[in-house]
């Protein structure tokens, strides 16, 4: 059968065949149909995610929308193991049920970026509906995705906060109720964060870095109410991979600060509660443009620059 393979992490995945996988005991294969190209698809093919395989090759590919041997269909996240190849093999147990009507392409773009906030606010902090969130980096598709999903589970009050003008104002129209612009300028930005969102309940951060630094240091520097619960959590690294925080950020104000990803949360979280997600962007209540590439084009798919709001998608 055909797949990706890794075979060095200075060069995009290669387009080979490979050996039928083997399903041991209790374990099933599945036909691959769609496979999303997000940043940690990406960053393990290149050697530069936490989750990155030490020997090589490996088949790239962190999640799969597939269809199970009963006919079902079903997503799958895998970076340990990789996804694409046109058979993969699959633990019953951790397949998320999609519903029938599922577009595989568009679920296959969208489930990783959404997930992203999904699991923030329903797994790592206590958010409750009408809190307010800002999330930073709102103008990538997670970021986007996070305007959305925060809504959709009940935020009072939603700030979007990024470089990229134009997709803040539409931004305005998806869900987001203020925008902070992050330009070259620290005051301005700072300014910014600090009328918008001094008080906010919970950060969604896709940024990290010293754009986190600035905007840290500008809502807590802003906030009155020292009290209040502030959750701020890293969940992509864009900006950098390290902030410097200072002592008295966290002694004069309840902030918490925690990230959320693959390996902090429980799989029992994602069997219970993806199946929600899925058909939430079944429904078309959240969704990124998927653009479909076939794998034999998987060279030229890593090649992709992605417009906002668009995900490549390789079709299997
Ligand atoms: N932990 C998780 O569960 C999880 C799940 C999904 C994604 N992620 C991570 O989240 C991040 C975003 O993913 P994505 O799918 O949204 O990728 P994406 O569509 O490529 O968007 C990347 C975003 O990062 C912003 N950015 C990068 N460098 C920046 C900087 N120096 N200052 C301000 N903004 C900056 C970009 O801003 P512009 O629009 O201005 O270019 C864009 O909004 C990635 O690091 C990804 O690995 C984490």
């Amino acid at each position: 059968m055909k797949a990706a393979l890794v075979e060095s992490f200075d060069e995009p995945p290669h387009y080979r065949a490979i050996p039928e996988p083997q399903a041991a005991a209790g374990q099933e294969i599945a036909d691959v149909i769609a496979v999303g190209v997000h940043p940690a698809t990406r960053g393990i093919a290149a050697g530069k995610h936490y989750a990155s395989a030490t020997r090589l090759p490996f088949l790239a590919g962190v999640d799969a929308v597939v269809r199970r041997p009963d006919g079902d269909l079903a997503f799958v996240m895998a970076p340990a193991t990789g996804t694409l190849a046109q058979r993969i093999v699959i633990n019953p147990a951790d397949a998320i049920p999609l519903p029938a009507d599922a577009d595989p392409a568009v679920i296959a773009a969208t489930m990783n970026p959404a997930l992203s906030s999904w699991v923030a606010l329903r797994a790592r902090v206590p958010f409750t509906a009408g809190q307010s969130v800002l999330v930073i980096g709102a103008t990538g598709n997670a970021g986007s995705m996070a305007v959305k999903v925060a809504r959709h589970l009940g935020a009072g009050r939603v700030i979007a906060a990024g470089r990229n003008r134009a997709r803040l104002t539409e931004l305005l129209s998806e869900g987001a109720d203020e925008v902070v612009a992050l330009t070259p300028d620290g005051d301005a930005t700072a300014a910014a964060y600090a009328k918008a969102a001094a008080e906010v309940d919970v950060v969604l951060d896709y940024v990290w870095g010293p754009p986190t630094e600035l905007a840290m240091q500008a809502v807590l520097g802003a906030r009155t109410e020292h009290t209040r619960p502030l959750d701020w959590v890293q969940i992509g690294g864009g900006g950098g991979p390290e902030i410097t925080l200072r002592g008295f950020a966290l002694i004069s104000n309840a902030i918490r600060v925690l990230g959320s990803g693959f390996a902090n949360v429980s799989p029992d979280f994602y069997r219970t509660d993806f199946p929600g997600l899925a058909a939430a962007i079944t429904s078309g209540a959240m969704a990124v443009r998927p653009r479909p590439m076939p794998l034999v084009d998987i060279e030229k798919a890593w090649a992709n620059e992605d417009a906002p709001g668009e995900r490549t998608v390789i079709i299997l």
